[in-house]
């Protein structure tokens, strides 16, 4: 799938802005601070409805505006996908697909697939299991709706019994958390049977994708953390039996002390667990392996590849692992972003060069500043594309009725 069109309004430092995009490589270039990561981070938040960098969305709307639009424009092999979100800064957005005005973000997952990569993804390596988990939660909420829904409702239940722990007459809990238990087993199965079976899928993938990237210099083993293996029905039942064997525990804790909330994935590079001991430049392409083995995931589950996007990413590799890295992604829509770019890196590709300068966009997507894009019939199609975006009355995604409902908070 690809993305053709996003049309910014009072996003970040945009005011007004419309890109239109190649299906292959699309680069953003232009100096720092010009609004290359934000135009990024749209494109993520249209797919998805949430910011890989804001952790609230008021965050996003333009410092001095009320309000703040994105919406775009994706072709799937099933057909074409138009998105529009609406911001205001009460952190309350209104979300619509193909026209129509969705109440849960599970609605719009799922339509336009994306995979996203910037530096601070270092931390998926480097930190937290907790950015383990919403790498697996963010990957696995586009392919799978009743993992999305799982995922809800487990976190309902997960808070509720967290806050009957808490609860001073133990008599009381020992009397109703069998129960609850019984539902929070069924869903967290769900869960992590999900993601075992994504894990083992993703990791021979991701080793393949480190071997080329470093030139088979090392060897990356993804090691899921969790105890809980089996059909779901296995994992629920052992899962009850710890939560009860546990309880006594939990209620010292205040809190549940097993579950998919503290699951992890270990990497290991070279025998030794790359968190501890690989280098930055290891462990960097320890994440974009793995995000590269995701697009592949993607590919074999829903039969197109998502969105790749990847932001400040080039500057960080040499030359070599630049040039295997464009040769990884040839069939995959990429939108770049970097200061400037390497022609010796990218020579005899096809590319379309978005320069950006200050909230908008150097040259209008005017084809005498799409340098490297050579085809001519690309030049006249993303021509089209820009006059296209700008008259289209077709799209209601973002002029039909004022918003009303808060989209549902879901944490990843
Ligand atoms: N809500 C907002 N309102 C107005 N401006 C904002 C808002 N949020 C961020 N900005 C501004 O957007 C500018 C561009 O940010 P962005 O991260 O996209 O830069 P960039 O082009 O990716 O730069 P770099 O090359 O340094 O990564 C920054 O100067 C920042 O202050
Ligand atoms: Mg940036």
């Amino acid at each position: 799938m690809y993305i053709e069109s996003l049309s910014l309004e009072n996003f970040r430092n945009y005011s007004k802005e419309v890109f239109g995009f190649k299906n292959g490589i699309n680069i953003l270039t232009g100096l720092n601070a010009q609004g290359k990561t934000n135009a990024a981070e749209a494109i993520f938040f249209l797919c998805t409805g949430y910011s890989p960098r804001a952790n609230r969305d008021k965050f996003v709307i333009k410092n001095g505006s009320e309000t703040a639009k994105i919406s775009g424009k994706a072709k799937s092999l099933y057909g074409d996908i138009s998105v529009g979100i609406e911001f205001n800064r009460s952190d309350k957005k209104i979300i619509y697909v193909n026209g129509a005005k969705v109440t849960k973000i599970g609605e719009l997952l799922g339509n336009i697939h994306s995979v996203f990569f910037n530096p601070s993804e270092l931390k998926l390596v480097q930190e937290s299991p907790e950015d383990r988990r919403r790498f697996l939660n963010i990957s696995l909420c586009q392919m799978s709706k009743s993992y999305f829904y799982a995922l809800g409702r487990y976190n309902n239940i997960l808070s509720q019994r967290n806050n009957m722990l808490k609860d001073p007459e133990k008599y009381i809990i020992r009397e109703t958390l069998p129960v609850w238990d019984r539902q929070l087993s069924a869903e967290a199965a769900k869960i992590i049977s999900a993601r075992n079976d994504f894990i083992a899928q993703i990791a021979p993938v991701a080793e393949i994708k480190h071997a080329y990237l470093s030139d088979s210099a090392e060897k990356l083993v993804l090691k899921s953390e969790c105890n809980y293996s089996g059909s779901i029905e296995e994992i629920a039942s052992a899962l009850y039996a710890d939560l009860q064997s546990g309880l006594e525990r939990d209620m010292r804790l205040g809190f549940t002390g097993i579950g998919p909330h503290r699951d992890d994935i270990k990497f290991i590079l070279n025998g030794e667990d790359a968190r501890i001991y690989g280098s930055q430049g290891q462990q960097r392409t320890v994440a974009l392996s793995l995000k590269l083995a995701e697009t592949e995931i993607f590919k074999s589950r829903t039969g197109e590849y998502p969105i790749l996007i990847l932001d400040d990413v080039l500057s960080e590799l040499d030359k070599k692992r630049q040039r295997r890295l464009f040769s990884c992604v040839e069939e995959i829509q990429t939108v770049f972003t970097a200061v400037g770019i390497d022609r010796s890196v990218i020579k005899n590709k096809d590319y379309l060069r978005i320069n950006i300068e200050n909230g908008s966009i150097k040259g209008k997507n005017d084809p005498q500043s799409i340098k490297g894009l050579k085809d001519t019939e690309e030049v006249k199609k993303s021509e089209k594309t820009d006059k296209t975006d700008k008259t289209d009355k077709s799209d209601k995604s973002d002029k039909s009725e004022s918003p009303t409902e808060p989209i549902e908070k879901q944490k990843f």
